[in-house]
């Protein structure tokens, strides 16, 4: 992809590292993301690293009118551009992953039953790393699921010790290619 929504991304990571994209993800990626997050039953989906909407917004057709939808975004340029996506059912934030549990506190959210996540975990300190994955697993029901598309395989080993089962995919479509894997509560 080239043209406004790559400039976008490209200023955004040149004043912040942890963007960790050049691009949007791409049609493929957002395919196997969305499906590997079984849309249709849940209540309350989570999304760690938003941007600018680009998958939060093929998630909205999917969820249930009652579901509610939290999505979370740091940087400031994004997130402005995330705020402007209308749905009753979607909860924009510009904030810090790492401060997840003061946002759901303020949010009175305490579970979920989907996550999805394109934070940059290889950026986070391990102590960090650690504290996102026990919130995450802490936050979801029993049955939840977390998905998260990565370019390293790093976060797949730690995944296994939190996680009952994980399963992950390669889509070679995306600029960069990214690891999918889905894991379950
Ligand atoms: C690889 S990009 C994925 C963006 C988009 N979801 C997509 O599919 O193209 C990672 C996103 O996570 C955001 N991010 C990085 N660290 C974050 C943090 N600690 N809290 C919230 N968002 C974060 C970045 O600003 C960036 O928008």
């Amino acid at each position: 992809m080239s043209g406004p929504k790559s400039a976008l991304y490209l200023r955004a990571l040149l004043g912040d590292i942890a963007v960790a994209s050049v691009q949007p993800s791409s049609r493929f990626l957002i395919r196997r993301v969305l499906d590997a997050m079984d849309l249709p039953s849940a209540r309350v989906v989570i999304e760690y690293g938003a941007a600018d909407g680009v998958i939060t917004r093929r998630i909205l057709p999917g969820l249930s009118p009652q579901a509610k939808f939290v999505a979370i975004e740091r940087n400031a340029d994004l997130c402005a551009r995330l705020e402007r996506l209308r749905d009753d059912r979607l909860i924009p934030v510009c904030g810090d992953v790492r401060q997840l549990d003061r946002i759901l506190r303020g949010l009175g959210f305490s579970h979920a039953d989907v996550i999805v996540s394109g934070v940059p975990f290889s950026l986070f300190r391990p102590r960090a790393r650690h504290e996102l994955l026990a919130r995450t697993i802490g936050l979801l029901k029993p049955g939840g699921r977390f998905v998260a598309y990565q370019m390293t395989t790093h976060l797949i080993g730690l995944l296994g010790d939190y996680f009952s089962r994980v399963e992950t995919e390669f889509e070679i479509r995306n600029i960069p290619p990214l690891f999918v894997s889905k894991a379950f509560k």
